[in-house]
């Protein structure tokens, strides 16, 4: 009775679940663990449940244990109010004790090695692309569509989300529990607004990779537009960019002057996408000026959201670029090859099967294949069966154009999120460079064709 008595209290019915939900979550978390070391696993929910509901269920099993034998002390004491009950003795001159004590530091080894496991694992799978984009799939799946098939489909969402250093790894975390709740109750915007407000600044994230006084010299970029004809001819814009930042040797400047570190650029802005920009402020190696909108009230400017320029004002989409048009879309499809220009009309055709409204992603598909496979057997009669192959890849790529920028489900559509390099389908460049804004001696930010950009 008596080494027996000393661990009565764990008999508690409280104290034995959480001994028992401890060592399940554990001997699961454990066999998750090592399967995933060995990548036996690929399933982004099985990670919501390998680490962070089976560490959570193995702490609340500790948790539940002290509180048991706490309970259990508790009640004996209240039904014999007359007993004294002493702490027990600990000798560890007797070996029952002594395989006890050893037990119990052996548990405590173990647990601190599965709660860090854990929480190594939980941070590591919480930063990981799969869990940002793949386990909220229809919320995150607009921007994880664009992020795979986009430049930096390697780097990681946190690199940009987050970046380096606790600060921002905490309130990310506090602001990442107060977006589960708003996808649990379905209370989430749709399409997710942009801008993100509390971007961290590019500085610290984009500059981990690039850097502005890396840039030099020009770089060729070839824009692609097809006719509506039956020939979809084509015309290619060739345009040289000046990205340079005033590094090289030549002291050439360029686009990336806004960036150099000598130079500051401020804005005032009035509406909440930032598109309506009413003030610039710059101050560079020549001095400061202020260039401001003719008709603006002080109020106005008050009023207004200040904001030091970095990399997002103008690469707000170095992840998540979307098609501004079906246009674009199918011009760049026709210039990769991956729509036959020789299929008469089909950058007309492509363009209106993509402008028609359709309920969800499925619906286009169908959508889609009917309008061209209806479209190419009445142009071409009895020589469509000779290009079969040229239409089903043509459908077959219209198709994953419209999966690729349209998600019904976010309302999230051709256009939703401008893209501020350019100024052709979007105001982009031109929200500053428009010839309006004013200096006190009638400077202005200048749009001529050739500040950055040779058209050749
Ligand atoms: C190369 C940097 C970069 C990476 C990598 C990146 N993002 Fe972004 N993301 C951005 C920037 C910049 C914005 C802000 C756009 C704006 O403010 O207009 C943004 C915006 C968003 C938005 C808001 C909606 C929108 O489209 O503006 C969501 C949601 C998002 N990102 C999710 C993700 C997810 C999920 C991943 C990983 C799968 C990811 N991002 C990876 C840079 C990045
Ligand atoms: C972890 C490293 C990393 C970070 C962080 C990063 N990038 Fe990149 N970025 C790359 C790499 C690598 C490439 C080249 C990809 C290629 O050539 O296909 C690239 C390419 C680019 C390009 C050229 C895109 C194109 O279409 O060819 C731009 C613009 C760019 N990054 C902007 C940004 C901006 C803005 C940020 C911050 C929001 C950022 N990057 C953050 C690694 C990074
Ligand atoms: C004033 C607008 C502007 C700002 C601010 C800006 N960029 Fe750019 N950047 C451009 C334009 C325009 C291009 C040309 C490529 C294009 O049109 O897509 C470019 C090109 C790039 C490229 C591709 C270069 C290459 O050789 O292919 C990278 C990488 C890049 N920028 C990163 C950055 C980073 C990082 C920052 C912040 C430190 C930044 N940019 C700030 C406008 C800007
Ligand atoms: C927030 C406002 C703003 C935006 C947006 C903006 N710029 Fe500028 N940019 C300026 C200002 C201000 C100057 C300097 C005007 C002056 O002092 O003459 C400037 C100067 C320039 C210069 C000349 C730099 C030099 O060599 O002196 C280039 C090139 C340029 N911008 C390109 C771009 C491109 C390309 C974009 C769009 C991708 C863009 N800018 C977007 C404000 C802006
Ligand atoms: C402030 C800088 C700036 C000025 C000024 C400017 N452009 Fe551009 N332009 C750009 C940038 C940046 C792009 C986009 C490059 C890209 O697609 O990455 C662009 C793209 C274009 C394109 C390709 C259009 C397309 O379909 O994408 C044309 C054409 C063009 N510009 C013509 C002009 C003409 C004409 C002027 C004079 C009225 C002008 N630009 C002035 C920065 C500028």
């Amino acid at each position: 009775m008596a080494a027996e008595s000393k661990f009565r209290y764990m008999r508690n019915p409280l104290a034995m679940f959480g001994g028992w939900l401890t060592t399940v979550s554990a001997l699961l978390f454990l066999g998750i663990f090592f399967a995933d070391l060995f990548g036996l696993h690929t399933n982004p929910y099985l990670g919501i449940v390998a680490f962070l509901v089976l560490p959570g269920a193995f702490v609340f099993g500790l948790v539940l244990m002290p509180i048991g034998v706490y309970l259990a002390h508790r009640g004996e004491r209240l039904a014999k109010p007359s007993l004294i009950l002493a702490w027990p003795v600990i000798d560890l001159n007797q070996s029952h004790t002594r395989h006890i004590a050893a037990v119990m530091v052996f548990l405590t080894v173990a647990n601190v090695l599965v709660i860090s496991l854990a929480s190594f694992r939980g941070v590591e799978y919480m930063d990981s692309p799969q869990f940002c984009g793949q386990v909220c799939h229809t919320v995150m799946k607009p921007e994880y569509t664009a992020y795979v098939n986009g430049p930096h489909a390697r780097v990681p969402c946190v690199a940009c989300h987050i970046g380096p250093g606790a600060p921002w790894f905490v309130r990310s975390k506090l602001s990442g529990t107060r977006q589960l709740f708003a996808v649990a109750f379905n209370t989430y915007p749709r399409p997710i607004p942009w801008p993100v407000e509390n971007l961290r600044p590019a500085r610290d994230t984009c500059e981990q990779c690039h850097w502005p006084e890396k840039f030099t010299g020009d770089i060729v970029k070839q824009v692609p537009q097809y006719g509506d004809d039956e020939a979809n001819t084509p015309s290619i814009t060739t345009l040289r960019l000046h990205i340079g930042s005033g590094n090289d040797a030549t002291g050439a400047q360029g686009i990336h002057w806004h960036m150099a570190p000598s130079t500051r650029v401020t804005y005032i802005t009035t509406d909440p996408q930032r598109q309506k920009i009413v003030f610039v402020e710059v101050q560079d190696k020549n001095g400061v000026r202020k260039f401001r909108m003719p008709g603006v009230t002080d109020e106005e400017l008050a009023k207004g959201e200040r904001r030091l320029m970095d990399c997002m004002d103008c690469h707000n989409r170095p992840s998540h670029k979307f098609d501004q048009t079906p246009e674009a879309a199918v011009d760049g499809a026709i210039q990769r090859g991956l729509i036959s220009q020789t299929l008469p009309f089909v950058r007309r055709e492509a363009v209106a099967a993509l402008k028609t409204v359709y309920p969800s992603q499925a619906a286009a598909a169908v959508g889609i294949s009917q309008h061209l496979t209806g479209f190419f057997a009445k142009q071409l009669g009895p020589q469509a069966e000779a290009r079969k192959g040229d239409i089903a890849q043509a459908i077959a790529t219209t198709q994953a154009l419209y999966a690729r920028n349209v998600f019904p489900e976010m309302k999230v559509t051709w256009g939703t999120y401008p893209t501020n390099i350019g100024h052709v389908d979007s105001s982009g460049c031109f929200r500053c460079h428009d010839d309006t804004k004013v200096t006190a001696d009638g400077r202005v930010i200048k749009q001529d064709c050739d500040l950055c950009h040779a058209i050749e």
